[in-house]
């Protein structure tokens, strides 16, 4: 299994190319199942969740091509995939590739709309909770499906098709707003989704589909409304910049000291960050094709922050933003509302010398001085880099294990950093 090496004390300088977004780009590759055209994707991130994923949609029949730069080409733009599902050849997704990639479990709802049947395992727990899907499946009641559970799989018919229907969902839910809005584009009728996610990736989801020739009111708000449409088309979508992968490097550069322009990112989708920073300490500024991350000299202050949903301050930042207070001249307060157990990292940045005390839903972080390297593991992917972000600016040596996880997410991550001046390396083997 590979390894990461991390020599930390290194500033940051430079520029890093922000990847499409992984977690936009996961729903969109799964709405190629709604049409028998060819959907093209532009800035497709080259991740191993990517990877998995057009293998479990091969197993439905899509046929997938690849065109994209060579593979390590410097500041290359990501692959243009193209996605067929002209005829489906299997409607059931077997647990041997639900289970290794959550998302996937969201190909029930396009199943059903295509093929009127679906049989998909559920997805299970993971690392960071127990993650149901009750509004998964509520949604597609409500749009008529019929559902049973049997031995683990979730077996769903409309043996009268999928019908318009009234949807509020009590909790807001990313997953189930991707799935839902996916199987309302071919129910009969109007759907309303009430307390949809609006989360940027639901918003890239319904901008694709509306490319597709959905009917779609409401993006970028809490209430969409879907009205039917008897086929969609094919259509080239650009996946919008990744703003986790944008302010995970932001943090890097905050906890290393440095100047870095994030190339690609888009500031409005991180509003929520810039003034956490600026409370912190760092400089970020809206550059014409990016932002600029810049901190010089002195401790960073201390924090108090709360996850919340869009566009609130994102979960997927929360492990990050921990390993970068545990360096600030104070104590800061990270409470966690998203997910119940999202905190595997605490444990390994105390090895590194971090002091974090858990109480609940809520790290108590005491800013010290220094931290020293040490070898380290996590189980879950922001987890995993958050450890990244600590060693970059720990004495001596960190080795993180189970690198696995940074490729689901982060696009060679050791030359992004690299190029900037850290002395990180990845050791295969
Ligand atoms: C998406 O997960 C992301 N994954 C996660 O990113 C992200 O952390 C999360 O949204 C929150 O922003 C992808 O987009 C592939 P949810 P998702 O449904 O959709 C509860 C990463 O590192 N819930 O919004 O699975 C749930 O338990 C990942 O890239 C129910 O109770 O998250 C959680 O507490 C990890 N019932 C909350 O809602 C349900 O049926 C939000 O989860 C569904 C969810």
């Amino acid at each position: 299994m590979d390894r990461i090496r991390i020599r930390g004390g290194h500033r940051l300088n430079g520029e890093i190319p922000i990847s499409g977004a992984k977690n936009a780009t996961l729903p969109l590759m799964i709405a190629a199942l709604l049409t028998e055209d060819t959907l093209v994707l532009e800035n497709v991130p080259r991740l191993a969740d990517v990877t998995m994923l057009a293998r479990i949609l091969g197993n439905h029949g899509v046929d997938m091509t690849i065109r994209g730069k060579r593979r390590g080409k410097p500041n290359g733009e990501g692959d243009t995939i193209h996605l067929c599902a002209e005829t489906i050849a299997d409607t059931t997704a077997p647990y041997e590739l639900v289970s290794r990639m959550r998302a996937s479990f969201w190909v029930l709802g396009p199943l059903l709309a295509r093929c009127g049947e679906a049989r998909v395992s559920m997805p299970g727990g993971c690392a960071i909770g127990t993650r149901p899907v009750d509004l998964h499946l509520v949604g597609l009641e409500a749009l008529g499906a019929e559902i049973e559970v049997e031995s683990g799989y979730v077996v769903a018919r409309t043996p009268n098709g999928l019908k318009g229907a009234h949807i509020e969902f009590p909790k807001v839910s990313v997953g189930a707003t991707h799935h839902v809005l996916m199987a309302a584009v071919l129910a009969e009728g109007e759907t309303v989704i009430e307390n949809a996610a609006r989360e940027p990736e639901v918003g890239d989801l319904a901008a694709c589909l509306g490319a597709m020739g959905a009917r779609i009111d409401g993006i970028g708000t809490s209430r969409l409304v879907i009205n039917s449409v008897a086929r969609l088309d094919g259509t080239t979508h650009p996946v919008l910049p990744d703003r986790i992968e944008a302010g995970t490097y932001a943090m890097a550069v905050a906890m290393t000291g440095g100047d870095v322009v994030l190339r690609g990112a888009r500031p409005d989708l991180l509003e929520a960050l810039f003034p956490v920073m600026e409370q912190a300490g760092v400089d970020m500024t809206a550059t014409n094709d990016g932002i600029r991350v810049a901190r010089n000299g002195g401790r960073l202050d201390p924090v108090t922050v709360e996850t919340s949903p869009y566009p609130g301050f994102p979960t997927d930042l929360q492990a990050q933003l921990m390993a970068l207070m545990t360096m600030a001249d104070g104590t800061s307060k990270i409470t966690e509302t998203i997910f119940e157990n999202r905190f595997m990292h605490v444990q390994e940045l105390v090895r590194l010398g971090a002091e974090i005390a858990l109480d609940g839903d809520t790290a108590t972080i005491t800013g010290v001085d220094r931290l020293a390297g040490a070898q380290v593991m996590a189980t879950d992917l922001r987890a995993s880099v958050s450890l990244v972000i600590a060693g970059l600016a720990a004495t001596g040596e960190t080795v993180i294990n189970r690198v696995y996880h940074l490729d689901r997410g982060f696009e060679r991550i050791e030359d992004k950093l690299g190029r900037c001046g850290a002395d990180i390396e990845r050791l295969t083997g």
